[in-house]
């Protein structure tokens, strides 16, 4: 089969680098990619906002399977168009993709299909909004509608803050995503990444991961795309995955084929542990990054026979098998991240694969035959072991061999879960 990969991430180069294992792969092509992409896939100059271009490149190259990494090109339907024009596809519908691209759209279906989540109201003007604050009070939680890059939600634990966010959202801080406001209630617990494939009808729950989204040690200092990642999350007990598929997955499944937008792709469902059980935060319609990298640093089963199962409605045929090991990945970002930073500080080193390491690439670009960083997250030092105290071991040991001047990372990736082994 030949396959384009759409994306340029952390996430994307992990899902090359497990799709490139697969037997039934001819030939992988992404799209841009990134040079640590290029070891596997032909990296391919495509405008992914060009859904008409993408379309054409698969006809002529012979690709019969697209795979889509990050949620702005499904949102903008790129699914839509691809399999209007007979290609397979693995992601959701732009109108099943609302699941990430309208928060208050996912809020609405929890409410129809009794799925459990904070209350909230909607609100398309700021007075009505922060009257409904100050009835209700602090801690609440603010949040743009769209898409806002991961910075449209304000965790207000004083009603000051409340009221500046819902100002900031319609003044335009998040430009059109902010034109509606949710105001949710605060939920109290431990957070978890809870990961399904999905293809329409049938839902396969893959694996659990935490984030660490905060930039700073001691989950510290501003929220960013996330700093590091570990997989398994140990508060995902097998009764807390059982109920989480049962109370959450499933009838979101059910309702969004029954509202006549089926979901296929990846369900990443953002949770709440609190003390009733598992609560939704957010819907994602694609993998985490960088929890991608940790769930593909574990995954034995074949991927492309997973995601090609997702997209052609056969997933109740296929099995999805993990090493019981715990993956544990390291972001290395450039100094000053998540604000303004340098670009094209020289990367020099990166080490080279272990049998239970790697270094993804994510913003990494070649000036000149050179190595340079041009994002904020530019690297991520991954690793599987027994332990999550020997992963994150290794991980750092990794990060720690990567010599790169302007790079920074935290130094406290997967604290919660090495204490929880202590204990
Ligand atoms: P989101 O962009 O929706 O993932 O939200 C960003 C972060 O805000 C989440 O990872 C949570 O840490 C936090 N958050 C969002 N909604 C709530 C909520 N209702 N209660 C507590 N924390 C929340
Ligand atoms: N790491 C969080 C996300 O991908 O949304």
């Amino acid at each position: 089969m030949k396959v384009l990969l759409i994306g340029s991430g952390g996430r994307e180069h992990a899902l090359a680098w497990k799709l490139a294992k697969s037997p039934r792969l001819t030939k992988l092509f992404a799209a841009p990619g990134n040079p640590g992409m290029a070891e596997c896939a032909t990296l391919v100059a495509l405008d992914v906002d060009d859904h008409a271009a993408v379309s054409a490149f698969c006809r002529d190259n012979g690709v019969t399977f697209v795979v889509v990494g990050p949620e702005a090109p499904l949102v903008a339907g790129i699914a839509d168009r691809l399999r209007a024009d007979g290609l397979e596809v693995f992601g959701p519908s732009a109108a099943a993709a609302q699941l990430e691209g309208s928060k208050g759209f996912t809020k609405d279906l929890c409410a129809k299909y009794d799925i459990p989540t904070g209350a909230y109201r909607r609100f398309t003007d700021a007075a009505a909004a922060k009257a409904y604050v100050q009835a209700e009070g602090a801690p609440i939680v603010i949040k743009a509608d769209g898409l806002a890059a991961g910075k449209g939600v304000t965790v207000a634990m004083a009603l000051p803050e409340a009221l500046a966010a819902i100002d900031d959202c319609f003044d335009g801080a998040f430009g059109a995503a902010g034109a509606e406001v949710v105001v949710e209630a605060f939920l109290d617990g431990e957070e978890a990444s809870f990961f399904c494939l999905c293809d329409g009808t049938n839902a396969l729950p893959l694996a659990s991961a935490q984030d660490h989204k905060r930039v700073g040690d001691g989950d510290t200092g501003p929220n960013t795309g996330g700093m590091g990642a570990y997989s398994p999350a140990p508060v995902m007990t097998p009764e807390m995955v059982e109920r989480t598929m049962k109370e959450i997955i499933e009838p979101t499944i059910r309702g969004m084929a029954a509202d006549g937008h089926p979901f296929s792709g990846v369900l990443f469902a953002g949770l709440m542990i609190t003390e009733k059980g598992p609560e939704l935060i957010e819907y994602n319609v694609r993998f985490g990054d960088p929890e991608c990298q940790v769930l593909m640093m574990r995954l034995q089963s074949d991927l492309l026979a997973l995601l090609h199962a997702a997209a052609t409605g056969t997933l109740d045929q296929v099995n999805a098998s993990w090493k019981d090991e715990t993956a544990l990945t390291v972001v290395l970002a450039s100094k000053g991240y998540p604000a303004s930073y340098d670009k094209n500080t020289p990367i020099d080193f990166i080490p080279a694969d272990g049998d239970a390491t790697k270094v993804f690439h994510a913003g990494t670009a070649l000036k000149d035959g050179k190595l340079v960083a041009t994002g904020g997250r530019v690297l991520n030092a991954t690793a599987v072991a027994p332990t999550v105290a020997d992963a994150q071991a290794a991980a750092y040991a990794l990060a720690d061999a990567v010599k790169w001047d302007n790079g920074f990372c935290r130094r406290d990736i997967g604290w919660r879960a090495v204490a929880r082994e202590k204990a």
